[in-house]
């Protein structure tokens, strides 16, 4: 196998990423969440660039955003890359958005230098992986994947009481059951967003979000497996009373309470050791005010390890752990699970491809695990899937000091093209 040379213009992939970056709320870095004004514009922007470059463009129920080149033969399975348009609050501009970016100019060059494809070639930008808006996390490629089925947009709300559905439907998307039918086409099994069978290989590009790549100065990383994630809501429920009246003795305090359960985590988290990590990234006492003793809290925890027997050994010993803390001070605690999702393998034989085409094209590589999580893991199931990641600088990522340089993000994106070109213009 000898893949042509490719000279994909970076500069097209790097002033896409410039113009996606600027749909963000105000603040530092990019913020923009699943179904805001900022995140519904970029998709908008998204979509009129496709069609621009003459691809085939849709919507789905969820407001992914697929862009199209349809392959000679129609009966082929569809090629898809690309990655997730939401940030996290205060992201980086490089987070989802470097997949979606490079994938619309690979598909461009591809067509102007090869012409047609023998199978249909789609870049898509998932509505959302992050998880920053909605307590559940890759809502875009769970949908069509079948992680979800369409039903919680109705059940989950953000943190200011408004469902999925009702943010969907002021997107003009589905909304509530009532109106889900007229907006999108079901499948056959009734689905409101219909299953993506139709896939025969995913490949997603993206940042490296870690250090490991830059300490070991290589240019691209091939990503071996995506580490099992489990994140919950925790609410601690104790007493509510007056902050200059009540004994110490005599609280029955949740945010007390909650410290020590977090500080307890961080212990066993650091006692199991790498790869297993712990976060809670969110806390809310109520009522929230100086001199009232919470009586309640809500905790966000996020807990990854490569391996699933060592991820569910770690969070039920930890959970179990907490009730033990818990009845000593008096609390009560309900667990909510939010995401349960296993360890992925990445596809061996495309990762061998990889390997391959990044020898050809003369870079340094090595293959890793990922330990963020990526639309990626919810293909890999499904269809032969694989990331491939290229550094960031000081390992840094979910801020708005992510940052990697226009050369390594070029190296990606002729890595990307070269796969492409293998799945989507070779006979098989
Ligand atoms: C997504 O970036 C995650 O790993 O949480
Ligand atoms: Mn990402
Ligand atoms: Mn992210």
């Amino acid at each position: 196998m000898n893949a042509p040379a490719m000279k994909v213009p970076a500069q097209q992939m790097l002033d896409l990423l410039e113009e996606l970056a600027v749909f963000s709320a105000p603040g530092p870095g990019v913020s923009r969440l699943l179904y805001t004004p900022e995140w519904l514009k970029a998709q908008r922007f998204l979509q009129e660039r496709m069609a621009a470059l003459g691809m085939k463009v849709r919507t789905d129920g969820v407001g992914n955003v697929y862009g199209r080149i349809t392959g000679s033969q129609p009966a082929a399975k569809v090629i898809l890359t690309g990655s997730h348009m939401d940030t996290v609050l205060n992201g980086g501009k490089y987070d989802g958005a470097y997949g979606i970016a490079a994938a619309v100019t690979a598909l461009h060059y591809l067509r102007q230098h090869f012409g047609q494809p023998l199978r249909t070639v789609e870049a898509v930008a998932f509505c959302e992986e992050e998880g920053s808006r909605f307590p559940l996390a890759y809502w875009g490629s769970g949908n069509v994947t079948g992680l979800y089925d369409g039903s919680e947009a109705d059940s989950c709300a953000d943190s200011a009481g408004v469902t999925i559905a009702s943010a969907m439907a002021a997107c003009g998307l589905a909304g509530g059951p009532e109106d889900r039918g007229s907006a999108a086409v079901a499948d056959s099994a009734g689905r409101d967003i219909p299953l993506r069978e139709d896939i025969g290989a995913f490949v997603e590009l993206h940042i490296e979000q870690g250090i490991v790549l830059e300490q070991a100065g290589l240019e691209i990383g091939i990503v071996e497996a995506i580490a099992g994630q489990r994140r919950y809501s925790v609410k601690v429920a104790g007493s509510t009373n007056h902050a200059g009246t009540t004994p110490m003795g005599l609280r029955r305090d949740a945010l007390a309470g909650a410290a020590e359960l977090l500080l307890a985590m961080e212990q066993a988290a650091a006692a199991a050791g790498d790869p297993l990590v712990a976060t809670c990234g969110k806390l809310e006492a109520v009522p929230g005010t100086p001199n009232v003793i919470p009586g309640e809290v809500e905790f966000t925890l996020d807990i990854r390890h490569s391996e699933a027997v060592a991820l569910e050994h770690f969070c039920s010993r930890l959970l179990a752990a907490f009730e033990g803390i818990a009845a000593k001070r008096g609390l009560t605690l309900q667990f909510t699970v939010n995401l349960a999702t296993s360890p992925a393998p990445m596809n061996t034989g495309l990762n061998q491809q990889l390997e391959h085409i990044a020898r050809q094209q003369g870079r340094s590589f090595r293959s890793m695990v990922s330990g963020a999580g990526h639309d990626a893991q919810l293909f890999a199931p499904v269809c032969p899937t694989s990331m491939i990641f290229v550094p960031s600088r000081a390992g840094i990522s979910h801020s708005p000091e992510e940052y990697s340089s226009p050369d390594e993000l070029a190296a990606g994106l002729n890595l990307l093209t070269a796969i492409l070109y293998e799945l989507a213009y070779k006979e098989s």
